[in-house]
């Protein structure tokens, strides 16, 4: 290649990374994408928040584990309130409020030892234990089970295999997960936490004029069928979930008033059949299996429905092209980390495996942040 001409300006960057290199091999670098931009354009800054992440989110975390935003709902503190209140030592203040306030993620009011700390809007509503929009469930359990599973990802990258509790027995996830009552109730809170904006919205996006029944097939606490019978009073549902997640599901559905249009049922939804109804909903159900199992369910949701019923799950779904949903991908990690051979999908691949089953219509309904409904109709 002969690189004569010189290319002014803004055209100069453009040039093929092979003329560049050829040119300058010390600014500029002909790696595979690179289409020559000098390197003086560049900066690490994306590079070093994604790498160094972890110092935010276990700040967060550790605020999480110690109630911090629960404390500050009942009154604005100042650090040294703060280190006696949480019992920490003198040393945590002022940098782990302020790193908190610098994070978007506390106000302060103030400057120096006077200086009174406070919820935002967002922490009030949704990190304080006793708010009902409260979702720091999901982010208890990311504290006390996923932080340290995750620093064994690059493991399960070279094995395929789970790092969970499960990693040394083999047991199966759920069972293994049940076996201690704390831990149950640690992980049905943490999917209340990260499914309630999702179900909210789908109760009030979907169409469900046509329908008078939903089952929501690992159901959980019973909270997307408590969010759909509130808002569609003509919906009567059926919370399906193993038999040890029952009495959680009948104790919250009572909280919510609504024992005489929902209730839970045990099962297994490999071994039995699932309840009939003209709604069959998962929420991140399909995603904690392998292909097989997913074609599965996917079949006995069918097998459930009548004719012109609406099959839907709930998911971080990854786009199509695998390019965007960093949250949909990173959770699709999750799965390796937490089943080994379980994965997230994109809506093609659920209406490509819906089609296989024999279901004719799809549509995707985008619900809360990174996650959406695929709908495939009978
Ligand atoms: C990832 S959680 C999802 C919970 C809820 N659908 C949500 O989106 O928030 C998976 C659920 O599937 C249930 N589950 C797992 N294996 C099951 C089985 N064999 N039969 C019935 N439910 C099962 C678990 O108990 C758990 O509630």
């Amino acid at each position: 290649m002969t690189c004569t001409a010189s290319p002014k300006g803004y055209a100069a960057a453009r040039e093929t990374a092979a003329c560049a290199a050829e040119k300058d091999p010390l600014r500029y670098r002909a790696g595979a994408g690179n289409q020559g931009w000098r390197m003086s354009d560049l900066t690490p800054s994306h590079i070093l928040q994604i790498g160094m992440g972890f110092f935010a989110s276990k700040t967060l975390l550790s605020a999480i584990e110690l109630k911090l935003f629960t404390a500050l709902a009942r009154s604005p503190m100042t650090a040294a309130e703060i280190a006696r209140n949480l019992a920490l030592n003198e040393r945590a203040v002022p940098d782990f409020p302020d790193a908190l306030v610098a994070l978007g993620l506390l106000e302060r009011t103030g400057n120096g030892p006077e200086a009174r700390y406070a919820n935002t809007p967002e922490g009030a509503l949704f990190l304080d234990a006793n708010s009902p929009a409260y979702v720091g469930g999901i982010l208890e359990m990311a504290n006390a089970r996923l932080y340290r599973f995750w620093a064994d990802l690059t493991e399960a990258l070279k094995t395929g295999k789970p790092q969970n509790e499960t990693k040394h027995s083999g047991e199966p996830m759920f069972a293994k997960l049940y076996e201690v009552p704390e831990r149950l109730e640690q992980f049905m809170n943490a999917m209340s936490g990260i499914s309630a904006g999702n179900f909210r919205a789908f109760a009030e996006k979907f169409d469900f004029s046509a329908y008078r029944t939903l089952c929501d097939v690992g159901g959980a606490t019973g909270q997307l069928s408590c969010m759909v019978a509130a808002a569609q009073p003509h919906m009567s549902c059926t919370s399906f979930d193993l038999p040890n997640v029952v009495p959680i599901a009948t104790r919250r559905i009572a909280q919510a008033g609504l024992s005489d249009r929902v209730k839970a049922v045990g099962g297994d939804f490999f071994a039995d059949p699932l309840p009939s109804a003209d709604v069959i909903t998962m929420g991140m159900i399909l995603h904690d299996w392998n292909l097989e199992k997913k074609k599965r369910l996917i079949a006995k949701a069918y097998e459930a429905l009548p004719e012109g019923g609406a099959f839907v799950v709930i998911e971080a779904l990854i786009d199509d092209e695998r390019r965007k949903n960093a949250f949909g991908l990173l959770m699709s990690l999750n799965m390796l980390i937490e089943f080994g051979d379980a994965f997230d999908y994109t809506g093609a691949d659920f209406a490509g495996w819906c089609r296989e089953a024999g279901f004719r219509r799809f549509a995707v309904i985008p619900l809360a942040g990174p996650s959406s409904a695929a709908v495939a109709y009978k």
